[in-house]
């Protein structure tokens, strides 16, 4: 181009940096200037909820045990993927988890849409004995979790994760402990509880309706996962197949 020269730009270091940090730094504000427009860049899904305080103790087992080192909560949007696990995760499925669980390795499956694949005695006799139900398994046993659950300061975890920007109301800080027995008893009445938690199911979990473990936590937790957000209307996939 003849009416500019270049050459003084291309000789000149300093108005070179100059130049250049204030054209990347347009591209830069195009990007993350709109964001602080919106609200939250996580589109909101119907269904998607808090965990109650069963799960929530179940999830807090998952991160403790290192659950996550071997199993991803994260479904690609990959056709090989979407075959075998389901719909392929979305933003708004993980809002309430802190920390999220997406994981960087699969040793074992993910687990994002777990949730109602097996039934609860098929969890619990999986997570005792890994290669009681499927031979091959390299996934160790967690018999352990059949121990009585530490379900004292509940509250408290709500609270933490109130305080992280999780929906929990005072009304579910204050119930939650008789919200999390509510759960893992079928027997007890669960009307406040269901009222509170939608979709969420009472059950025996591990089996033995008598005590709550750290294995019923688990299992509802596991049994959960993938279920809040109803794809029939979203995948195409699944759609096809009804
Ligand atoms: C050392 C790696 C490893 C760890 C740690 C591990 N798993 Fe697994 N998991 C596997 C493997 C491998 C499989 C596939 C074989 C099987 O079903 O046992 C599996 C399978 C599963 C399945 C069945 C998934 C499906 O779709 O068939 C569930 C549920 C599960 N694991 C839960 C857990 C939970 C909960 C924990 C933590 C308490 C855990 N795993 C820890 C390796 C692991």
């Amino acid at each position: 181009m003849r009416w500019f020269n270049h050459g003084i730009i291309e000789k000149n270091l300093v108005l070179m940096g100059v130049l250049t940090l204030i054209t990347v730094s347009i591209g830069g504000l195009a990007q993350i200037v709109p964001l602080f427009t919106v609200e939250s860049t996580i589109e909101r899904v119907e269904g998607v909820r808090p965990y109650t305080p069963l799960e929530l103790a179940g999830r807090n087992i998952y991160v403790r045990e290192g659950c996550y080192l071997c199993h991803s909560q994260m479904v690609r949007p990959f056709r090989d993927e979407l075959e075998r696990y389901g719909a392929y995760s979305l933003a708004a499925e993980s809002m309430y988890d802190h920390p999220f669980q997406w994981g960087s390795k699969r040793t074992g499956p993910d687990l994002a849409r777990v949730g109602g694949r097996y039934s609860d005695d098929w969890h619990a006799a999986h997570l005792r004995s890994p290669r009681a139900v499927v031979p091959e398994s390299v996934m160790p046993p967690y018999a352990f979790l059949d121990r009585l659950l530490n379900m004292g300061d509940i509250a408290d975890h709500l609270r933490a994760q109130a305080a992280v920007g999780v929906p929990y109301t005072a009304e579910m800080i204050a119930n939650a402990r008789a919200d999390l027995v509510a759960q893992a008893r079928p027997d007890l009445d669960g009307a406040n509880f269901s009222a509170r938690y939608a979709r969420a199911r009472q059950g025996t979990f591990d089996g033995n309706a008598a005590v709550v473990t750290e294995m019923d936590a688990l299992v509802a937790y596991l049994q959960m996962l993938g279920t809040l957000v109803r794809f029939s209307d979203v995948t195409p996939e699944q759609v096809r197949q009804q």
